[in-house]
């Protein structure tokens, strides 16, 4: 019998996070790595899953990498001007970020996932100095947490609020200006041509039929967000494109040069602060 951990209990947004996973796991083994992750590589030989089958997502292995190196840029950017931040990332899967970011010594770390997740990280990745909560985003017991330490705050939310419908991410932002005003959120955007197109995406198309999650919003415009609620204010909007470069393909690098493919085919990562 394998003495390897089985994702099988959960859903199949969830295993999205086996996507990102393996993605850090294979850049681990590159010659010239977008970001170097040893606990990726390290968690993926523990997990008992056909990983083989995204081999071909070579462009979500790519882009996944440079999603989390432009997180990691931002989230430290950050921390340079707040040392005494909390920060929360929501749907943290198997990210450890914590770790590849040298456990900053901040006011407090909180990865938070669905329990079924976080018992999984549990076992793979136990806590050290950071804190795990296991628990929904939607709920506000989390925010209840954070904000009992009066400091900044930044959340952090990659690859997650893109499965959502728009309606309930909205009322996430709107819950997040009133519960946690002066915070600042990390997220990011799938380009209009990925809504509703799941099953053509390179790695997603991997995942069952049956529980494959769907890409299911995006916004035209970056400033939307600003109409959202009167305390968000647009803070600043990168497209993974600049960070993945020449570790992208040629020909996809071709289309992000052309306007239209900026706008059609590039994710943005983008930053909000709600300003109280
Ligand atoms: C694509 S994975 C991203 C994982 C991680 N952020 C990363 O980049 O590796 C999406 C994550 O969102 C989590 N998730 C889905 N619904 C959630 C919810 N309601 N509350 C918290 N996390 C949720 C999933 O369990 C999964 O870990």
């Amino acid at each position: 019998m394998s003495d390897k951990i089985s994702p099988d209990k959960i859903s199949g947004l969830s295993s999205t996070l086996l996507i990102t996973l393996w993605a850090k796991a294979v850049e681990y083994d590159k010659p010239n790595p977008l970001l170097k992750d040893p606990e990726a590589a390290r968690l993926k030989k523990q997990i008992d899953y056909d990983f083989q089958k995204f081999n071909s997502a070579r462009l979500s292995q790519v882009g996944c990498c440079g999603r989390a190196k432009l997180f990691d840029q931002q989230i430290l950017t950050f921390l340079s001007q707040h040392p005494d931040a909390v920060i929360v990332q929501l749907g943290a899967g198997l990210d450890a970020r914590f770790e590849r970011l040298n456990r900053p010594k901040v006011t407090a770390w909180y990865d938070l996932d669905l329990p079924e997740v976080i018992a999984i990280r549990r076992q793979l990745l136990p806590e050290t100095d950071n804190q795990y909560l296991a628990d929904s985003l939607f709920n506000t017991d989390w925010m209840n947490t954070v904000r009992q330490h009066n400091k900044p705050i930044l959340l952090i939310l990659e690859g997650v609020l893109m499965f959502f419908p728009k309606d309930e991410v909205k009322h996430f932002i709107v819950t997040v200006a009133e519960n946690l005003p002066n915070s600042t959120m990390i997220f990011d955007i799938v380009p209009p041509m990925a809504v509703g197109r799941g099953q053509y995406h390179d790695a997603l198309k991997k995942i069952d039929n049956q529980a494959r999650p769907e890409f299911t919003w995006t916004v035209q415009n970056s400033q939307e967000f600003e109409t959202w609620h009167p305390s968000v204010k647009l803070d600043s909007v990168h497209y993974l494109s600049d960070t993945c470069q020449s570790h992208y393909p040629w020909w996809i690098r071709l289309l992000y040069a052309t306007r239209w493919g900026k706008h059609n085919l590039d994710m943005r990562i983008v930053t909000i602060s709600f300003v109280a």
